[in-house]
């Protein structure tokens, strides 16, 4: 009896690994986080559902999950260092290793009382950063928890604020443009100093006597691929993130327009000698079927 009972569950467990390449988190930091620096300035509560990060004069802090994923929907609920949050990066990611690494990035810029935080975007693909849109909230984010998620796979990124999508990067692979889709990330999510050029530039530092300076996390949620022997990932669509309507195309446009602060591909200075190859429309329309608002 024993045996066969032992038989079927690893039969059951062989099925499982083959059938299903998407990997479910209901989310517990317990068990899918680990701290990577802070010490006890990372600190899980309520049985694994919500975490602070604190950043003193001495160290921010930051988790990282113990898996590491290849592609999926991430979605974090975060409240953000309230008051004079000045000089403060809160940051919430997804980051390979090595020299060529890949990162999906989302950075809040804290700010004197009153003033606007920045939601700062990246994506850095073989190595290559430089794809920064940054953007005001259309709410106070220090007031209430918000939900910030990365949706991630082989045709696109997309980056949600309580699911509205605000960015889109696609996969222009075909015409030459670097998209992470070979490294396996893992998410992070920090808090440090970034006094020197987060806030106005530089030119407002950090009020340690308001430190210390704490954001909140809880309900982290992940649907995604974690790659292994039978587990290849590039069939994984977890997010339900399949092309885009008129409908999101059309907010995606409205969030631009009115939110958006800094988009790389307008950035004439810094690009003087030429913008980069994905941000000419007419490169991107040579090779794509559905071409989206950028
Ligand atoms: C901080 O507030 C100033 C003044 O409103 C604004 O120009 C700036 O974009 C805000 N955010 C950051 C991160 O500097």
């Amino acid at each position: 009896m024993a045996s066969s009972y032992v038989n079927n569950s690893i039969f059951l467990l062989f099925c499982l690994c083959l059938n299903f390449s998407k990997v479910v988190f209901g989310g517990d930091f317990n068990i899918d986080f680990n701290i990577i620096f802070g010490d006890k300035r990372a600190n899980i509560q309520n049985g694994g559902n919500s975490m602070i990060l604190e950043m003193d004069k001495y160290s921010g802090s930051g988790i990282g999950s113990k898996n590491e994923y290849l592609f999926g929907r991430f979605d974090m609920q975060i409240k953000l260092v309230p008051g004079n949050s000045a000089g403060t990066v809160t940051a919430y990611y997804l980051s390979s290793q090595g020299p060529h690494h890949d990162e999906i990035d989302l950075e809040f810029l804290g700010n004197l009382s009153g003033d606007p935080y920045v939601l700062s975007t990246n994506l850095y693909a073989n190595g290559n950063g430089g794809h920064e849109m940054q953007y005001y909230l259309w709410f106070d984010p220090t007031q209430d928890f918000h939900t910030y998620s990365i949706d991630w796979n082989p045709q696109r990124i997309i980056i949600l604020v309580d699911n509205i999508p605000i960015r889109v990067m696609h996969n222009r692979q075909n015409i030459g443009v670097a998209f992470p889709t070979r490294q396996p990330m893992r998410l992070y999510t920090t808090l440090w100093n970034g006094d020197s050029w987060a806030t106005r530039w530089g030119k407002v530092k950090i009020d340690w006597s308001k430190a210390p300076f704490i954001a909140s996390f809880r309900n982290f949620n992940a649907n995604a691929c974690v790659p292994s022997s039978s587990n290849n990932c590039y069939g994984f669509n977890g997010g339900k993130n399949k092309g885009l309507n008129g409908e999101t195309k059309m907010k995606l446009k409205e969030i631009h327009e009115k939110w958006n602060i800094y988009d790389y591909c307008r950035d004439f200075r810094r690009y003087a000698r030429g913008l980069p190859y994905e941000c000419c429309k007419t490169n991107n329309r040579k090779n794509i079927q559905d071409v989206d608002f950028e």
